[in-house]
């Protein structure tokens, strides 16, 4: 579903208008729906009936109390990559045993972290860590239930800065090498092996990469089993993609096929497979608003510069990503479009929304909605240019509230010190 469409001429987030959180809470500022949070949560759930599986929201795609919360009332545990994101899964009211942490560079004190709050599973990414993780565990007097991540060696044909199952990619344990790991896990006194994992990469468009990677993965179960490894869960991953270009022939397989497909691949297998999507369950669900702050016409461009940047939304800067831009106010139909960049304010050339766009009149005042922007958004915003990090606001019917405020300068400045030798 698209919560976000034109009423009277003026897009709404479900029944609020953006120009009127735009007035309200300030620019730039993200705003979610939790009708297509939602949606896309039980478009998931249906088409895992009947399975023997969990769903792990990756916490990642998009962090806010308010979010998880949402998922979790739903039923979702939490895929975490960092002692903050447990903070954030437990504090909105996830169960630890519905948690599993990931990641390819654990501490020693996130590890320990992890073990007292008594998350389910962790996935382990290399020799290294199997030996912290043992250590950790045996220093706690407890056993640590692991799963490794083994990199099945696939091409997911993403972003090469978002492709993660390659031999070549930093991310686990080569699956070549993974009998010998798990011979080495299952040696360690503190550690109890139950699992396998992947994940192969983010915004992927194609259901071959998994089914590869699944039947790779499937035969390798074979082998662990056969070495005496008790295998009882399989963790997917997540990385399906989503539609960022309206108009345009991108076709992300339906989360239907997806789950089918592996319900067929992992059929007779007997384990109780985890899914970890992020990107899926919030990406469509949010915008980010900006406001025009002046047009300034080129000769070989016209820039129009807003007050949303790099820096609130980097996706486009780090990954060459499309995200559609709309104004509030809707054109008239027929209207003319002249090709710009979208620009923010900071002090770089690769400071754009987008770029050669065609878009629409614009003026200064005018409010525009980055759409798409509920994954990896708010997320990996920055203060660079000591820009404060822009709220966040749930829209829910025709209410809404601030889920994350707008920080300050001062707050900001309250971070730093001057030596008093200075
Ligand atoms: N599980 C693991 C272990 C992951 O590393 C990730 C994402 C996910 C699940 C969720 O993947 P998703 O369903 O959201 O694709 N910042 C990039 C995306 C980075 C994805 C990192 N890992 C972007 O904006 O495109």
């Amino acid at each position: 579903m698209d919560p976000f469409a034109y009423r009277n001429g003026e897009l709404l987030a479900e029944d609020v208008p953006l120009a009127r959180i735009a007035r309200e809470v300030g620019t730039p500022a993200y705003v979610y729906s939790l009708a297509a949070l939602r949606a896309n949560y039980r478009a998931f759930a249906d088409a895992m009936r009947g399975l023997d599986a969990d769903l792990h929201y990756a916490v990642k795609a998009n962090s806010n109390l308010a979010v998880i919360r949402a998922f979790a009332a739903l039923g979702a545990g939490a895929d975490i990559v960092s002692i903050g994101e447990m903070r954030r899964a437990l504090a909105a009211g996830v169960a630890p045993a519905d948690i599993v942490f990931s990641g390819v560079g654990k501490k020693t004190s996130e590890l320990r972290e992890a073990l007292q709050a008594g998350v389910r599973q962790i996935n382990v990414e290399s020799r290294a860590e199997l030996d912290m993780l043992d250590a950790a565990a045996g220093d706690l007097d407890r056993t640590a239930e692991i799963a490794i991540r083994v990199n099945p060696d696939v091409d997911a044909k993403t972003h090469a800065k978002i492709t993660t199952g390659r031999k070549e990619n930093k991310f686990g344990i080569d699956i070549d090498l993974a009998r010998a790991a798990y011979a080495h896990a299952g040696a360690k006194p503190n550690l109890r092996v139950v699992g396998v994992a992947m994940h192969i990469g983010s915004q992927i468009m194609s259901l071959d990469p998994y089914r590869e990677s699944l039947r790779k993965l499937r035969s390798l179960i074979g082998d662990l089993r056969a070495d005496g490894h008790r295998i009882e869960r399989l963790d997917l991953g997540g990385g399906y993609g989503i539609v960022y270009r309206r108009e345009s022939n991108e076709q992300p397989f339906a989360v239907a096929a997806y789950v089918d497909m592996v319900r067929q691949e992992t059929a007779g297998l007997g384990c109780r497979l985890s899914f970890e999507p992020g990107r899926s369950l919030v990406g469509n669900a949010g915008v980010l608003l900006g406001e025009v702050i002046l047009v300034k016409p080129g000769s070989a461009r016209t820039f129009v510069v807003v007050d949303a940047a790099m820096n609130d939304l980097l996706r486009p800067t780090l990954y060459e990503a499309w995200h559609d831009i709309v104004p509030v106010r809707q054109t008239a139909a027929g209207a003319s479009t002249t090709i710009t960049d979208i620009v923010g304010p900071i002090c770089e050339s690769g400071d754009y929304l987008a770029q050669n766009r065609a878009m629409p009149p614009l003026a200064s005042g005018d409010v525009i909605a980055v759409k798409t922007a509920g994954a990896y958004g708010a997320v990996m915003a920055s203060t660079y240019n000591s820009r404060p990090l822009a709220p966040e606001v749930l829209v829910d019917g025709a209410r809404y509230d601030v889920i994350r405020r707008r920080q300050t300068v001062d707050d900001l400045l309250a971070m730093d010190r001057v030596p008093s030798w200075l």
